[in-house]
């Protein structure tokens, strides 16, 4: 069998009760034994992008950290809420960060969307220019299944933040089997 592949987990929520970091902890019973999940560094202290601080004092240690955690790995999963229909702030910073380094880290890489949402919308909206925002700095992205577990309130334990919707788990692992095949053929591996 191949040797699996590394796999960087990003989360775009920073709250301590996230239903996408759930998510997130649920992913590794989920994935197929050929994809190896850790993850990623938090993007929580990066501050905001200012292109003259980029000039005077360089890229911050937390997106050096963040940027080599991403280059480092074969390929990304993105869990994140959608913030006013669209990226969360903190995530989008990061990414702004990142976009301006030399041996871009998103650079072919291969990456898959899931969000965790209140409603029956939300995710949907933030995944769309997520995929807009990541092609720019020519990450790419896998298609379908798409992948956002609606009424999350429902469908994670209340106590103790386990997934337990089945066909979300269905859904994901489906996902995750789609993106291994999808990762390895662009990869080579
Ligand atoms: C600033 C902010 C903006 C939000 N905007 C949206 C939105 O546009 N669409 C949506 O479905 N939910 C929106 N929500 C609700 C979040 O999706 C919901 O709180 C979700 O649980 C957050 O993800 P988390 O549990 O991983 O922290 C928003 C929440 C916050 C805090």
């Amino acid at each position: 069998m191949a040797d699996p592949l590394d796999v960087l987990v990003i989360c775009g929520s920073l709250r301590k009760g996230s239903y996408n970091a759930a998510l997130t902890r649920a992913l590794p019973g989920l994935a197929p034994p050929g994809l190896k999940l850790r993850p990623a560094p938090s993007f929580a202290n990066i501050p905001i992008y200012n292109h003259d601080d980029q000039n005077s004092t360089g890229f911050p240690a937390d997106a050096v950290a963040w940027a080599d955690a991403i280059r480092s790995a074969d390929a990304l999963i993105i869990v994140s809420p959608e913030y006013n229909w669209s990226i969360p702030g903190g995530l989008k910073n990061a990414i702004d960060w990142v976009s301006r380094m030399k041996d871009q880290p998103f650079k072919d890489k291969p990456v898959v969307l899931q969000s965790a949402a209140g409603g029956i919308l939300g995710g949907s909206r933030m995944q769309y220019h997520l995929r807009m925002s990541l092609t720019s700095v020519d990450a790419v992205l896998f298609g379908r299944p798409e992948v956002i577990v609606t009424f999350a309130a429902q469908k994670f334990d209340e106590k103790t933040l386990e997934l337990k919707d089945q066909t979300a788990i269905d859904l994901i692992k489906q996902q995750l089997a789609g993106f291994e095949k999808f990762a390895r053929r662009l990869l080579g591996k």
